[in-house]
């Protein structure tokens, strides 16, 4: 396969046109069978329900080349089933999670000239999405709804790739209690945009919530979740009904324990803490690890002793582990890579 001549190893975390693309349509109560497409572009209803009422979820997930020259992707499975858990708590049809996998497959192969070579820093990157197409007036769910998955190639999420970055304490909330902090609606990232804007304009990378009810427990950002390294070396990662389960950090806890033979927590992680942490770092598909070297707390800047040079050896371990696993280099536990072809 003749790769696209693109500068791989200078891309960053944006869009860029492929090829193909996946559709599907849901109508008269049940999803048709989908097609790639060229075209990319929608035409839907100006009262459409996601225009309306942003009823909208979607999903994030990685093609990888490897060092044998195979392609492929970690954990769609994992992808397909939280969106499944998305579009029941959206009142949005749900896309049966075999076809969503194999419409993962189809949209990496019809694209296999944008995955970017091994070792060249840069992966495919795929986003699996749904939204409310027919018109809603009243405050109601849609009848008629489009599946689509389109694919980028990427860089790293963050400047500078695994340099630390300096996150700040938002006071903004990003999720309620009772709300759609764990599932992957649009809304929750529209709801983000003015308080990642802040954060930028103040020069920060991004933002830590804190639980809505007692700001007291650290949540997550707006697009990862937290892994922090305590002084002897455990693993913990806080637990809330109101952060999305990210399938990086779920498969961090198994390499940190079955791979380093680690000690992991999964428990609530109340912010007076995060002080005496060793290293922090974010997690998920598009920031991969990303550590974080420090947080300013309204006028109060906690350092890690891991610095702001390079990430904390523990940080690095478990990234070689983990990117080792998705590009082929170590064993990957079953089940955890899809090889496309
Ligand atoms: N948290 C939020 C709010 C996200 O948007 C993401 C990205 O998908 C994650 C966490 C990380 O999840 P995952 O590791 O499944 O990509
Ligand atoms: C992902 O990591 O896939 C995400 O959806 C995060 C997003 C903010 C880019």
């Amino acid at each position: 396969m003749e790769k696209k001549n693109i500068d791989w190893a200078n891309i960053g975390f944006g869009y860029m046109k492929t090829d193909k693309r996946f559709v599907s349509n849901f109508k008269d109560g049940k999803w048709d069978d989908g097609q790639l497409t060229s075209d990319d572009q929608v035409v839907i209803s100006e009262c459409a329900g996601v225009l309306q009422y942003s009823q909208s979820c979607f999903e994030g997930l990685k093609a990888y080349q490897t060092e044998d020259g195979r392609i492929v992707c970690f954990r769609p499975d994992l992808n397909a089933a939280r969106m499944a858990d998305s579009a029941k708590r959206l009142e949005m049809p749900v896309f049966p999670e075999d076809r969503f996998v194999q419409a993962v497959v189809d949209v990496v192969k019809a694209n296999a000239a944008f995955v970017p070579p091994y070792g060249s820093g840069a992966t495919l990157y795929l986003r699996p999405y749904m939204f409310a197409s027919s018109p809603v007036i009243g405050v109601k769910p849609a009848d008629e709804y489009q599946f689509r998955i389109f694919c980028t190639p990427v860089g790293p999420y963050f400047k500078g790739g695994a340099k630390p970055i300096t996150i700040k304490v938002s006071d903004f909330d990003r999720a309620a209690p009772n709300g759609t902090g764990h599932i992957k609606a649009g809304l929750n990232y529209a709801m983000s945009l003015h308080a990642i804007v802040t954060a930028h304009e103040e020069g920060f990378a991004e933002n830590m919530y804190l639980d809505a009810a007692t700001r007291t427990k650290v949540e997550e950002t707006g697009g990862a979740n937290f892994i922090f390294i305590t002084k002897d070396g455990k693993l913990v990662t806080p637990k809330s009904s109101s952060i999305l389960p990210s399938i990086t950090r779920r498969s961090l806890e198994v390499v940190a324990e079955k791979y380093l033979g680690m000690e992991v927590e999964e428990r609530e992680v109340y912010f007076d803490e995060v002080k005496d942490f060793a290293e922090c770092g974010l997690c998920g598909t598009a920031a991969v690890i990303s550590p974080v070297g420090q947080i300013y707390d309204h006028g109060n800047m906690i350092q890690f002793p891991s610095g702001m040079d390079e990430m904390g050896p523990v940080t690095k371990k478990l990234y070689d582990t983990l990117t080792g696993i998705q590009m082929g280099r170590i064993e990957a536990p079953e089940g955890w890579v899809k090889v496309i072809e």
